[in-house]
């Protein structure tokens, strides 16, 4: 099962492979203490959204744009007593507005990393936080790792990561 973004360019497609029970933990164990809106880009079968809302992090909400895993999600939610609080919404998440995200968790292919990157920097707020699963932003630094192998999640706040581009950007020659 696989979704095109981006545009629907090929390259671009991710196909849909769920987190290991490791692999959420320690992408919440980076969350933990956090407040704010906590989204999931290409939410799967909710999963992480589901144990997210559960571990406080409010409101949690998943964008996923397959019909099915969406509708696995919401019976998820159900099954854990959480209908009508957490969300999934069946939207392309490159055409969703990020700017009151501060929790924001990526399990994307690498080929969709660069242009997620740039839309991250466009929208998020400087307090965000980034956590991505399985492969790190090529170009960014992250704050903190949890994790090895298969395992290894990364966060990258907003205001190191803008930071560090600020200042490549005025150490470049013109
Ligand atoms: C690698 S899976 C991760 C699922 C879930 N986040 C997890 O970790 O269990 C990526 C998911 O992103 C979804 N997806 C891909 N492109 C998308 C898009 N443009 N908008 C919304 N969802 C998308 C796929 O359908 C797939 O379910």
């Amino acid at each position: 099962m696989a979704v095109g973004g981006h545009g629907g360019r090929t390259r671009d497609t991710v196909p849909y492979v769920p987190s290991s029970p490791q692999q959420v933990a320690n992408t919440l164990a980076l969350l933990r203490g956090r407040s704010g809106k906590t989204v999931d880009l290409g939410s799967g079968d909710g999963r992480i959204v589901v144990e997210a809302y559960k571990q406080g992090l409010r409101p949690a909400v998943g964008f996923e744009l397959n019909p099915w895993l969406w509708h696995l999600s919401n019976y998820r939610a159900w099954k854990a007593g959480y209908h009508g609080k957490v969300s999934f919404l069946k939207k392309d998440l490159w055409k969703v507005n990020l700017s009151d995200c501060y929790n924001v968790i990526v399990f994307l292919a690498p080929s969709v990393k660069p242009p997620l990157a740039a839309k991250l920097l466009a929208e998020l707020p400087d307090e965000a936080r980034v956590v991505a699963g399985r492969f790190p932003f090529p170009s960014w630094t992250p704050t903190t790792t949890h994790g090895q192998g298969l395992d290894q999640v990364w966060a990258y706040d907003m205001k190191e990561v803008r930071r560090a581009a600020q200042s490549h950007a005025e150490g470049s020659p013109v």
